[in-house]
């Protein structure tokens, strides 16, 4: 018993030899005498052809086999004479597991992505999703990789939270309460000591202040988990819920912080390219042409650095019309971004020091007292895929911010703790793992690179 991917990979070890592979029919040849049979078993990016003829006693039945039948194929590995493969097995015995279903839909042809989505739990058998889905999970082991090889201590944080780490009330409510006869207060408004938890609760938006805390013990932590935002957006770079990845670094500055995220990002792609390099071939030449021109320049270059005061500066004067006119305090919107990123400086760019107004209250107050330790990663072609900052460590500082946008100390008191015992310089940031996705892979929209995207009105699979 042989995988597909050992057949690629060590080929003289098992040609002339008796093997059996298993999996299921992409494409199905058939002539009076003979046929051919391209079976794809899992294992690897490409399938591997068999070849039957009359000597076989169910030659009729394999002959009409359906596209996705699973087999169970003994045969010997000889050199192919064809074109298009290297070997082939010419089959002594082909076992029909199941027939599949006519009506399966997914056909030797192409089909688009918007139709691919509505078959979410078909569609990791198709060549686009084999190779976006294979490149996913080697991408996260390439996290762990680089995080435990640096020494970082992989951080579990809770799913269920009370606090909101970005404090945009972007949270989808966790609760047991019956909605149709919810306990009130004698002021009519609902009891929430009465939910499972004894107060309100939400899925939470990032594991960074529960993260935070672990550092203060490992000094460097990471965490790697789901993540929940009920933003409305409606985007091709948004989804309600979605993995991220959260470094936590100690007695460290912004510099630092930046100094982790562009290690990381050039470790994990190196990693990718050299571990998938079919998967990333293909990408290369039909999902982004050019993918590898512009990988291996992130690779052999540095990243780019800018103050949001320098990046206004260059949007004010740089002569394009934007739909949102740019002026300093505004958020950047993603055609500014993308402006940035794409056709300033043609490469991944961090922007830093942006008004406290437009950050999360943890983030550490510069001394202009306008502006905060922030800095997010632009990349070409996707715009932010990082968000990070070096950490407020000053008791009063950050009391005083939780004050100006109206957060409850009493929800946050853990937090204001590492402040009190033992405060220390620390930074950390936020990787979106499927906007990494996307990067790497040219894929353009999220919902093609989580295996079921949850976003508005769609919780199907
Ligand atoms: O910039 P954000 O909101 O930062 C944080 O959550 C910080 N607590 C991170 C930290 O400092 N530990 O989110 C971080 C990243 C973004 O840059 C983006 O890549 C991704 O998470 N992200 C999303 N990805 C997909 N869909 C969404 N709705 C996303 N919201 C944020
Ligand atoms: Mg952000």
């Amino acid at each position: 018993k042989v995988t597909v991917k050992s057949l690629y990979r060590e080929t003289e070890k098992y040609l002339e030899k008796e093997i059996e592979v298993s999996g299921w029919v992409r494409k199905l040849r058939s002539q009076k005498n003979f046929g051919f049979l391209e079976v794809n078993d899992g294992s690897f990016f490409k399938g591997v052809q068999v070849v039957f003829d009359t000597n076989l006693e169910n030659f009729d039945e394999i002959s009409r086999l359906s596209i996705s039948s699973s087999v169970i194929v003994k045969g010997k590995l000889v050199k192919s004479q064809g074109a298009g493969q290297n070997f082939e097995v010419l089959a002594t015995n082909v076992e029909i597991f199941q027939k599949a279903d006519l009506d399966y839909p997914l056909q030797n042809k192409r089909h688009s992505f918007e139709f691919l989505r509505t078959i979410a739990h078909l569609r990791p058998r198709t060549n686009t999703f084999a190779a976006v889905f294979r490149v996913r999970s080697v991408l996260a082991y390439a996290i762990h990789k680089f995080f435990q090889e640096n020494g970082f201590v992989y951080t579990h944080t809770p799913i269920i939270t009370g606090s909101d780490c970005e404090g945009a009330g972007e949270m989808f409510r966790v609760t047991t309460l019956d909605l149709n006869n919810l306990p009130k207060k004698e002021d009519g408004t609902v009891d929430a000591s009465a939910d499972f938890f004894g107060k309100e609760t939400n899925l939470t938006v990032s594991g960074q202040l529960n993260g935070e805390t672990y550092c203060s013990a490992f000094r460097n932590i990471y965490t790697f988990g789901p993540t929940f935002r009920a933003e409305q957006s409606n985007t091709s770079r948004h989804a309600a819920e979605f993995w991220m990845i959260e470094p936590e670094i100690a007695f460290a500055d912004l510099e630092a912080n930046m100094e982790l995220a562009e290690d990381m990002i050039k470790f994990i792609i190196k990693y990718v390219m050299e571990t998938c390099p079919e998967e990333m071939e293909f990408f290369n030449q039909f999902i982004e042409k050019g993918l590898f021109d512009k990988l291996n320049n992130v690779l052999e270059n540095g990243f780019a650095k800018v103050t949001y005061t320098q990046a206004v500066e260059i949007l004010t004067t740089c002569g394009k019309k934007f739909d949102y006119p740019v002026t300093w305090g505004i958020d950047l919107q993603s055609e500014h971004e993308r402006y940035l990123a794409e056709e300033h400086f043609k490469k991944p760019v961090f922007v830093t020091d942006y008004p406290k107004e437009i950050k999360a209250f943890y983030m550490k107050l510069n001394p202009d007292g306008k502006t905060v330790r922030a800095m997010d990663l632009l990349a070409p072609g996707i715009g932010e895929i990082i968000g990070g900052s070096q950490r407020e460590d000053n008791l009063e500082e950050l009391e005083r911010r939780m004050a100006e946008v109206d957060l409850n100390p009493e929800d946050y008191k853990f937090y204001l703790d590492l402040r009190r015992f033992g405060s220390f310089p620390h930074s950390g940031y936020g990787l979106g793992f499927e906007r990494m996705m996307m990067y790497i892979t040219g894929m353009t929209n999220i919902r093609d690179v989580i295996p079921f995207p949850r976003t508005p009105k769609n919780a199907d699979f």
